[in-house]
C-alpha cells in the first residue's frame, strides 16, 4: 500500500497508432490505470514522415505490407526527456505489421531500447486483426536482450470472423468502405469494439490495484475473450 507520505506509482505510455484502434484502448487503460491513483504519463511515438490512414489504394497497401515483412523501420522523432525517467511501469504500444511490431516501434527500438527498458518493468500492449504472436515473440526477445524486465502482454484483437476480418482490414486500409461492401452483414465494423474498450478499462484497474499494493504484475490475468477473440 502506498501511504500519503509515499510517492504514487507511475506509469508511462508509450505508443504508436496508425489508424487509432491503440490509442482507443490505451485512453481507456489510462483511465482505469488513474481511477487508483497512479500517475500516468504519456508520449506518442511520431514518424518524421506523415503516415496517411488511409493508404490510399491496393498497390500501395500491398507494398506497405511487403516492406513491413522485412520489418523496415520507420525513422522517428526524439522523445521527450521525460520517458527516461524512473517509472514504475512502461506500457510499450502499437499494432502489429506484417507480423512484426511496426516500423516505428522497430526504430524506437533500434535507437533508444537500451537507455528506456535496461532495467525497467515493460508490459506490451499489441493490438492486431488476429495474428500477433510472432509480433510478441520478436518483441520480447529484443526487449530481454536490453534487460527489460517482462513477464506478460495484452492483446486486442479485432472481432469479426475470417475471412472477413482480413479482408476488411486490407480494404480499410487501401481506402475502402468494407462496412458497406456486399459483405457487410460479416464485417459490421473496422477494429475493436466498446466491449474491449470498455475491457481496457477494467485491464486499467487491475494494473492500477497492482501498482499501488505492490503485488506482482506478471500474476494478472490479460487473457479474456472479450480481448483476444
Ligand atoms: C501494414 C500493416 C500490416 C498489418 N499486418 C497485420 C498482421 O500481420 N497481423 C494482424 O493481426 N494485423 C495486421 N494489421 C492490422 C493492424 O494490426 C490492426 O488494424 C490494428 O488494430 C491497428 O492498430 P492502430 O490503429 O493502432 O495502428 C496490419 C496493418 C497494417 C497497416
Amino acid at each position: 500500500m502506498t501511504s500519503p507520505a509515499q510517492k504514487s506509482p507511475s506509469v508511462l505510455i508509450l505508443y504508436f497508432s496508425f489508424s487509432s484502434q491503440t490509442k482507443n484502448l490505451l485512453h481507456s487503460l489510462a483511465e482505469g490505470i488513474a481511477q487508483e491513483n497512479v500517475t500516468v504519463e504519456w508520449e506518442r511515438i511520431k514518424p518524421l514522415q506523415h503516415l496517411r490512414f488511409p493508404i490510399g489504394s491496393v498497390m500501395k497497401t500491398f507494398w506497405m505490407m511487403l516492406e513491413t515483412f522485412f520489418r523496415k523501420r520507420y525513422p522517428i522523432e526524439p522523445l521527450d526527456e521525460k520517458c527516461f525517467s524512473g517509472y514504475d511501469l512502461i506500457i510499450l504500444a502499437g499494432p502489429t505489421w506484417s507480423y512484426n511490431p511496426s516500423g516505428p516501434v522497430l526504430a524506437l527500438l533500434d535507437r533508444d531500447g537500451e537507455r528506456l527498458f535496461a532495467g525497467r518493468r515493460v508490459l506490451p500492449l499489441i493490438s492486431c486483426r488476429g495474428y500477433w504472436r510472432m509480433h510478441w515473440w520478436g518483441l520480447r526477445r529484443i526487449l530481454r536482450k536490453y534487460k527489460a524486465l517482462v513477464d506478460d502482454l495484452i492483446v486486442f484483437s479485432h472481432p469479426s470472423r475470417e475471412p472477413w476480418r482480413t479482408l476488411g482490414v486490407f480494404l480499410k486500409l487501401a481506402g475502402k468502405v468494407p462496412e458497406r461492401m456486399w459483405f457487410s452483414r460479416y464485417y459490421r465494423k473496422y477494429g475493436h469494439t466498446n466491449a474491449q474498450i470498455l475491457e481496457a478499462e477494467r485491464f486499467g484497474i487491475m494494473i492500477g490495484k497492482a501498482l499501488v499494493e505492490g503485488t506482482d504484475l506478471g500474476q494478472l490475468n490479460f487473457k479474456s475473450k472479450k480481448a483476444l477473440v
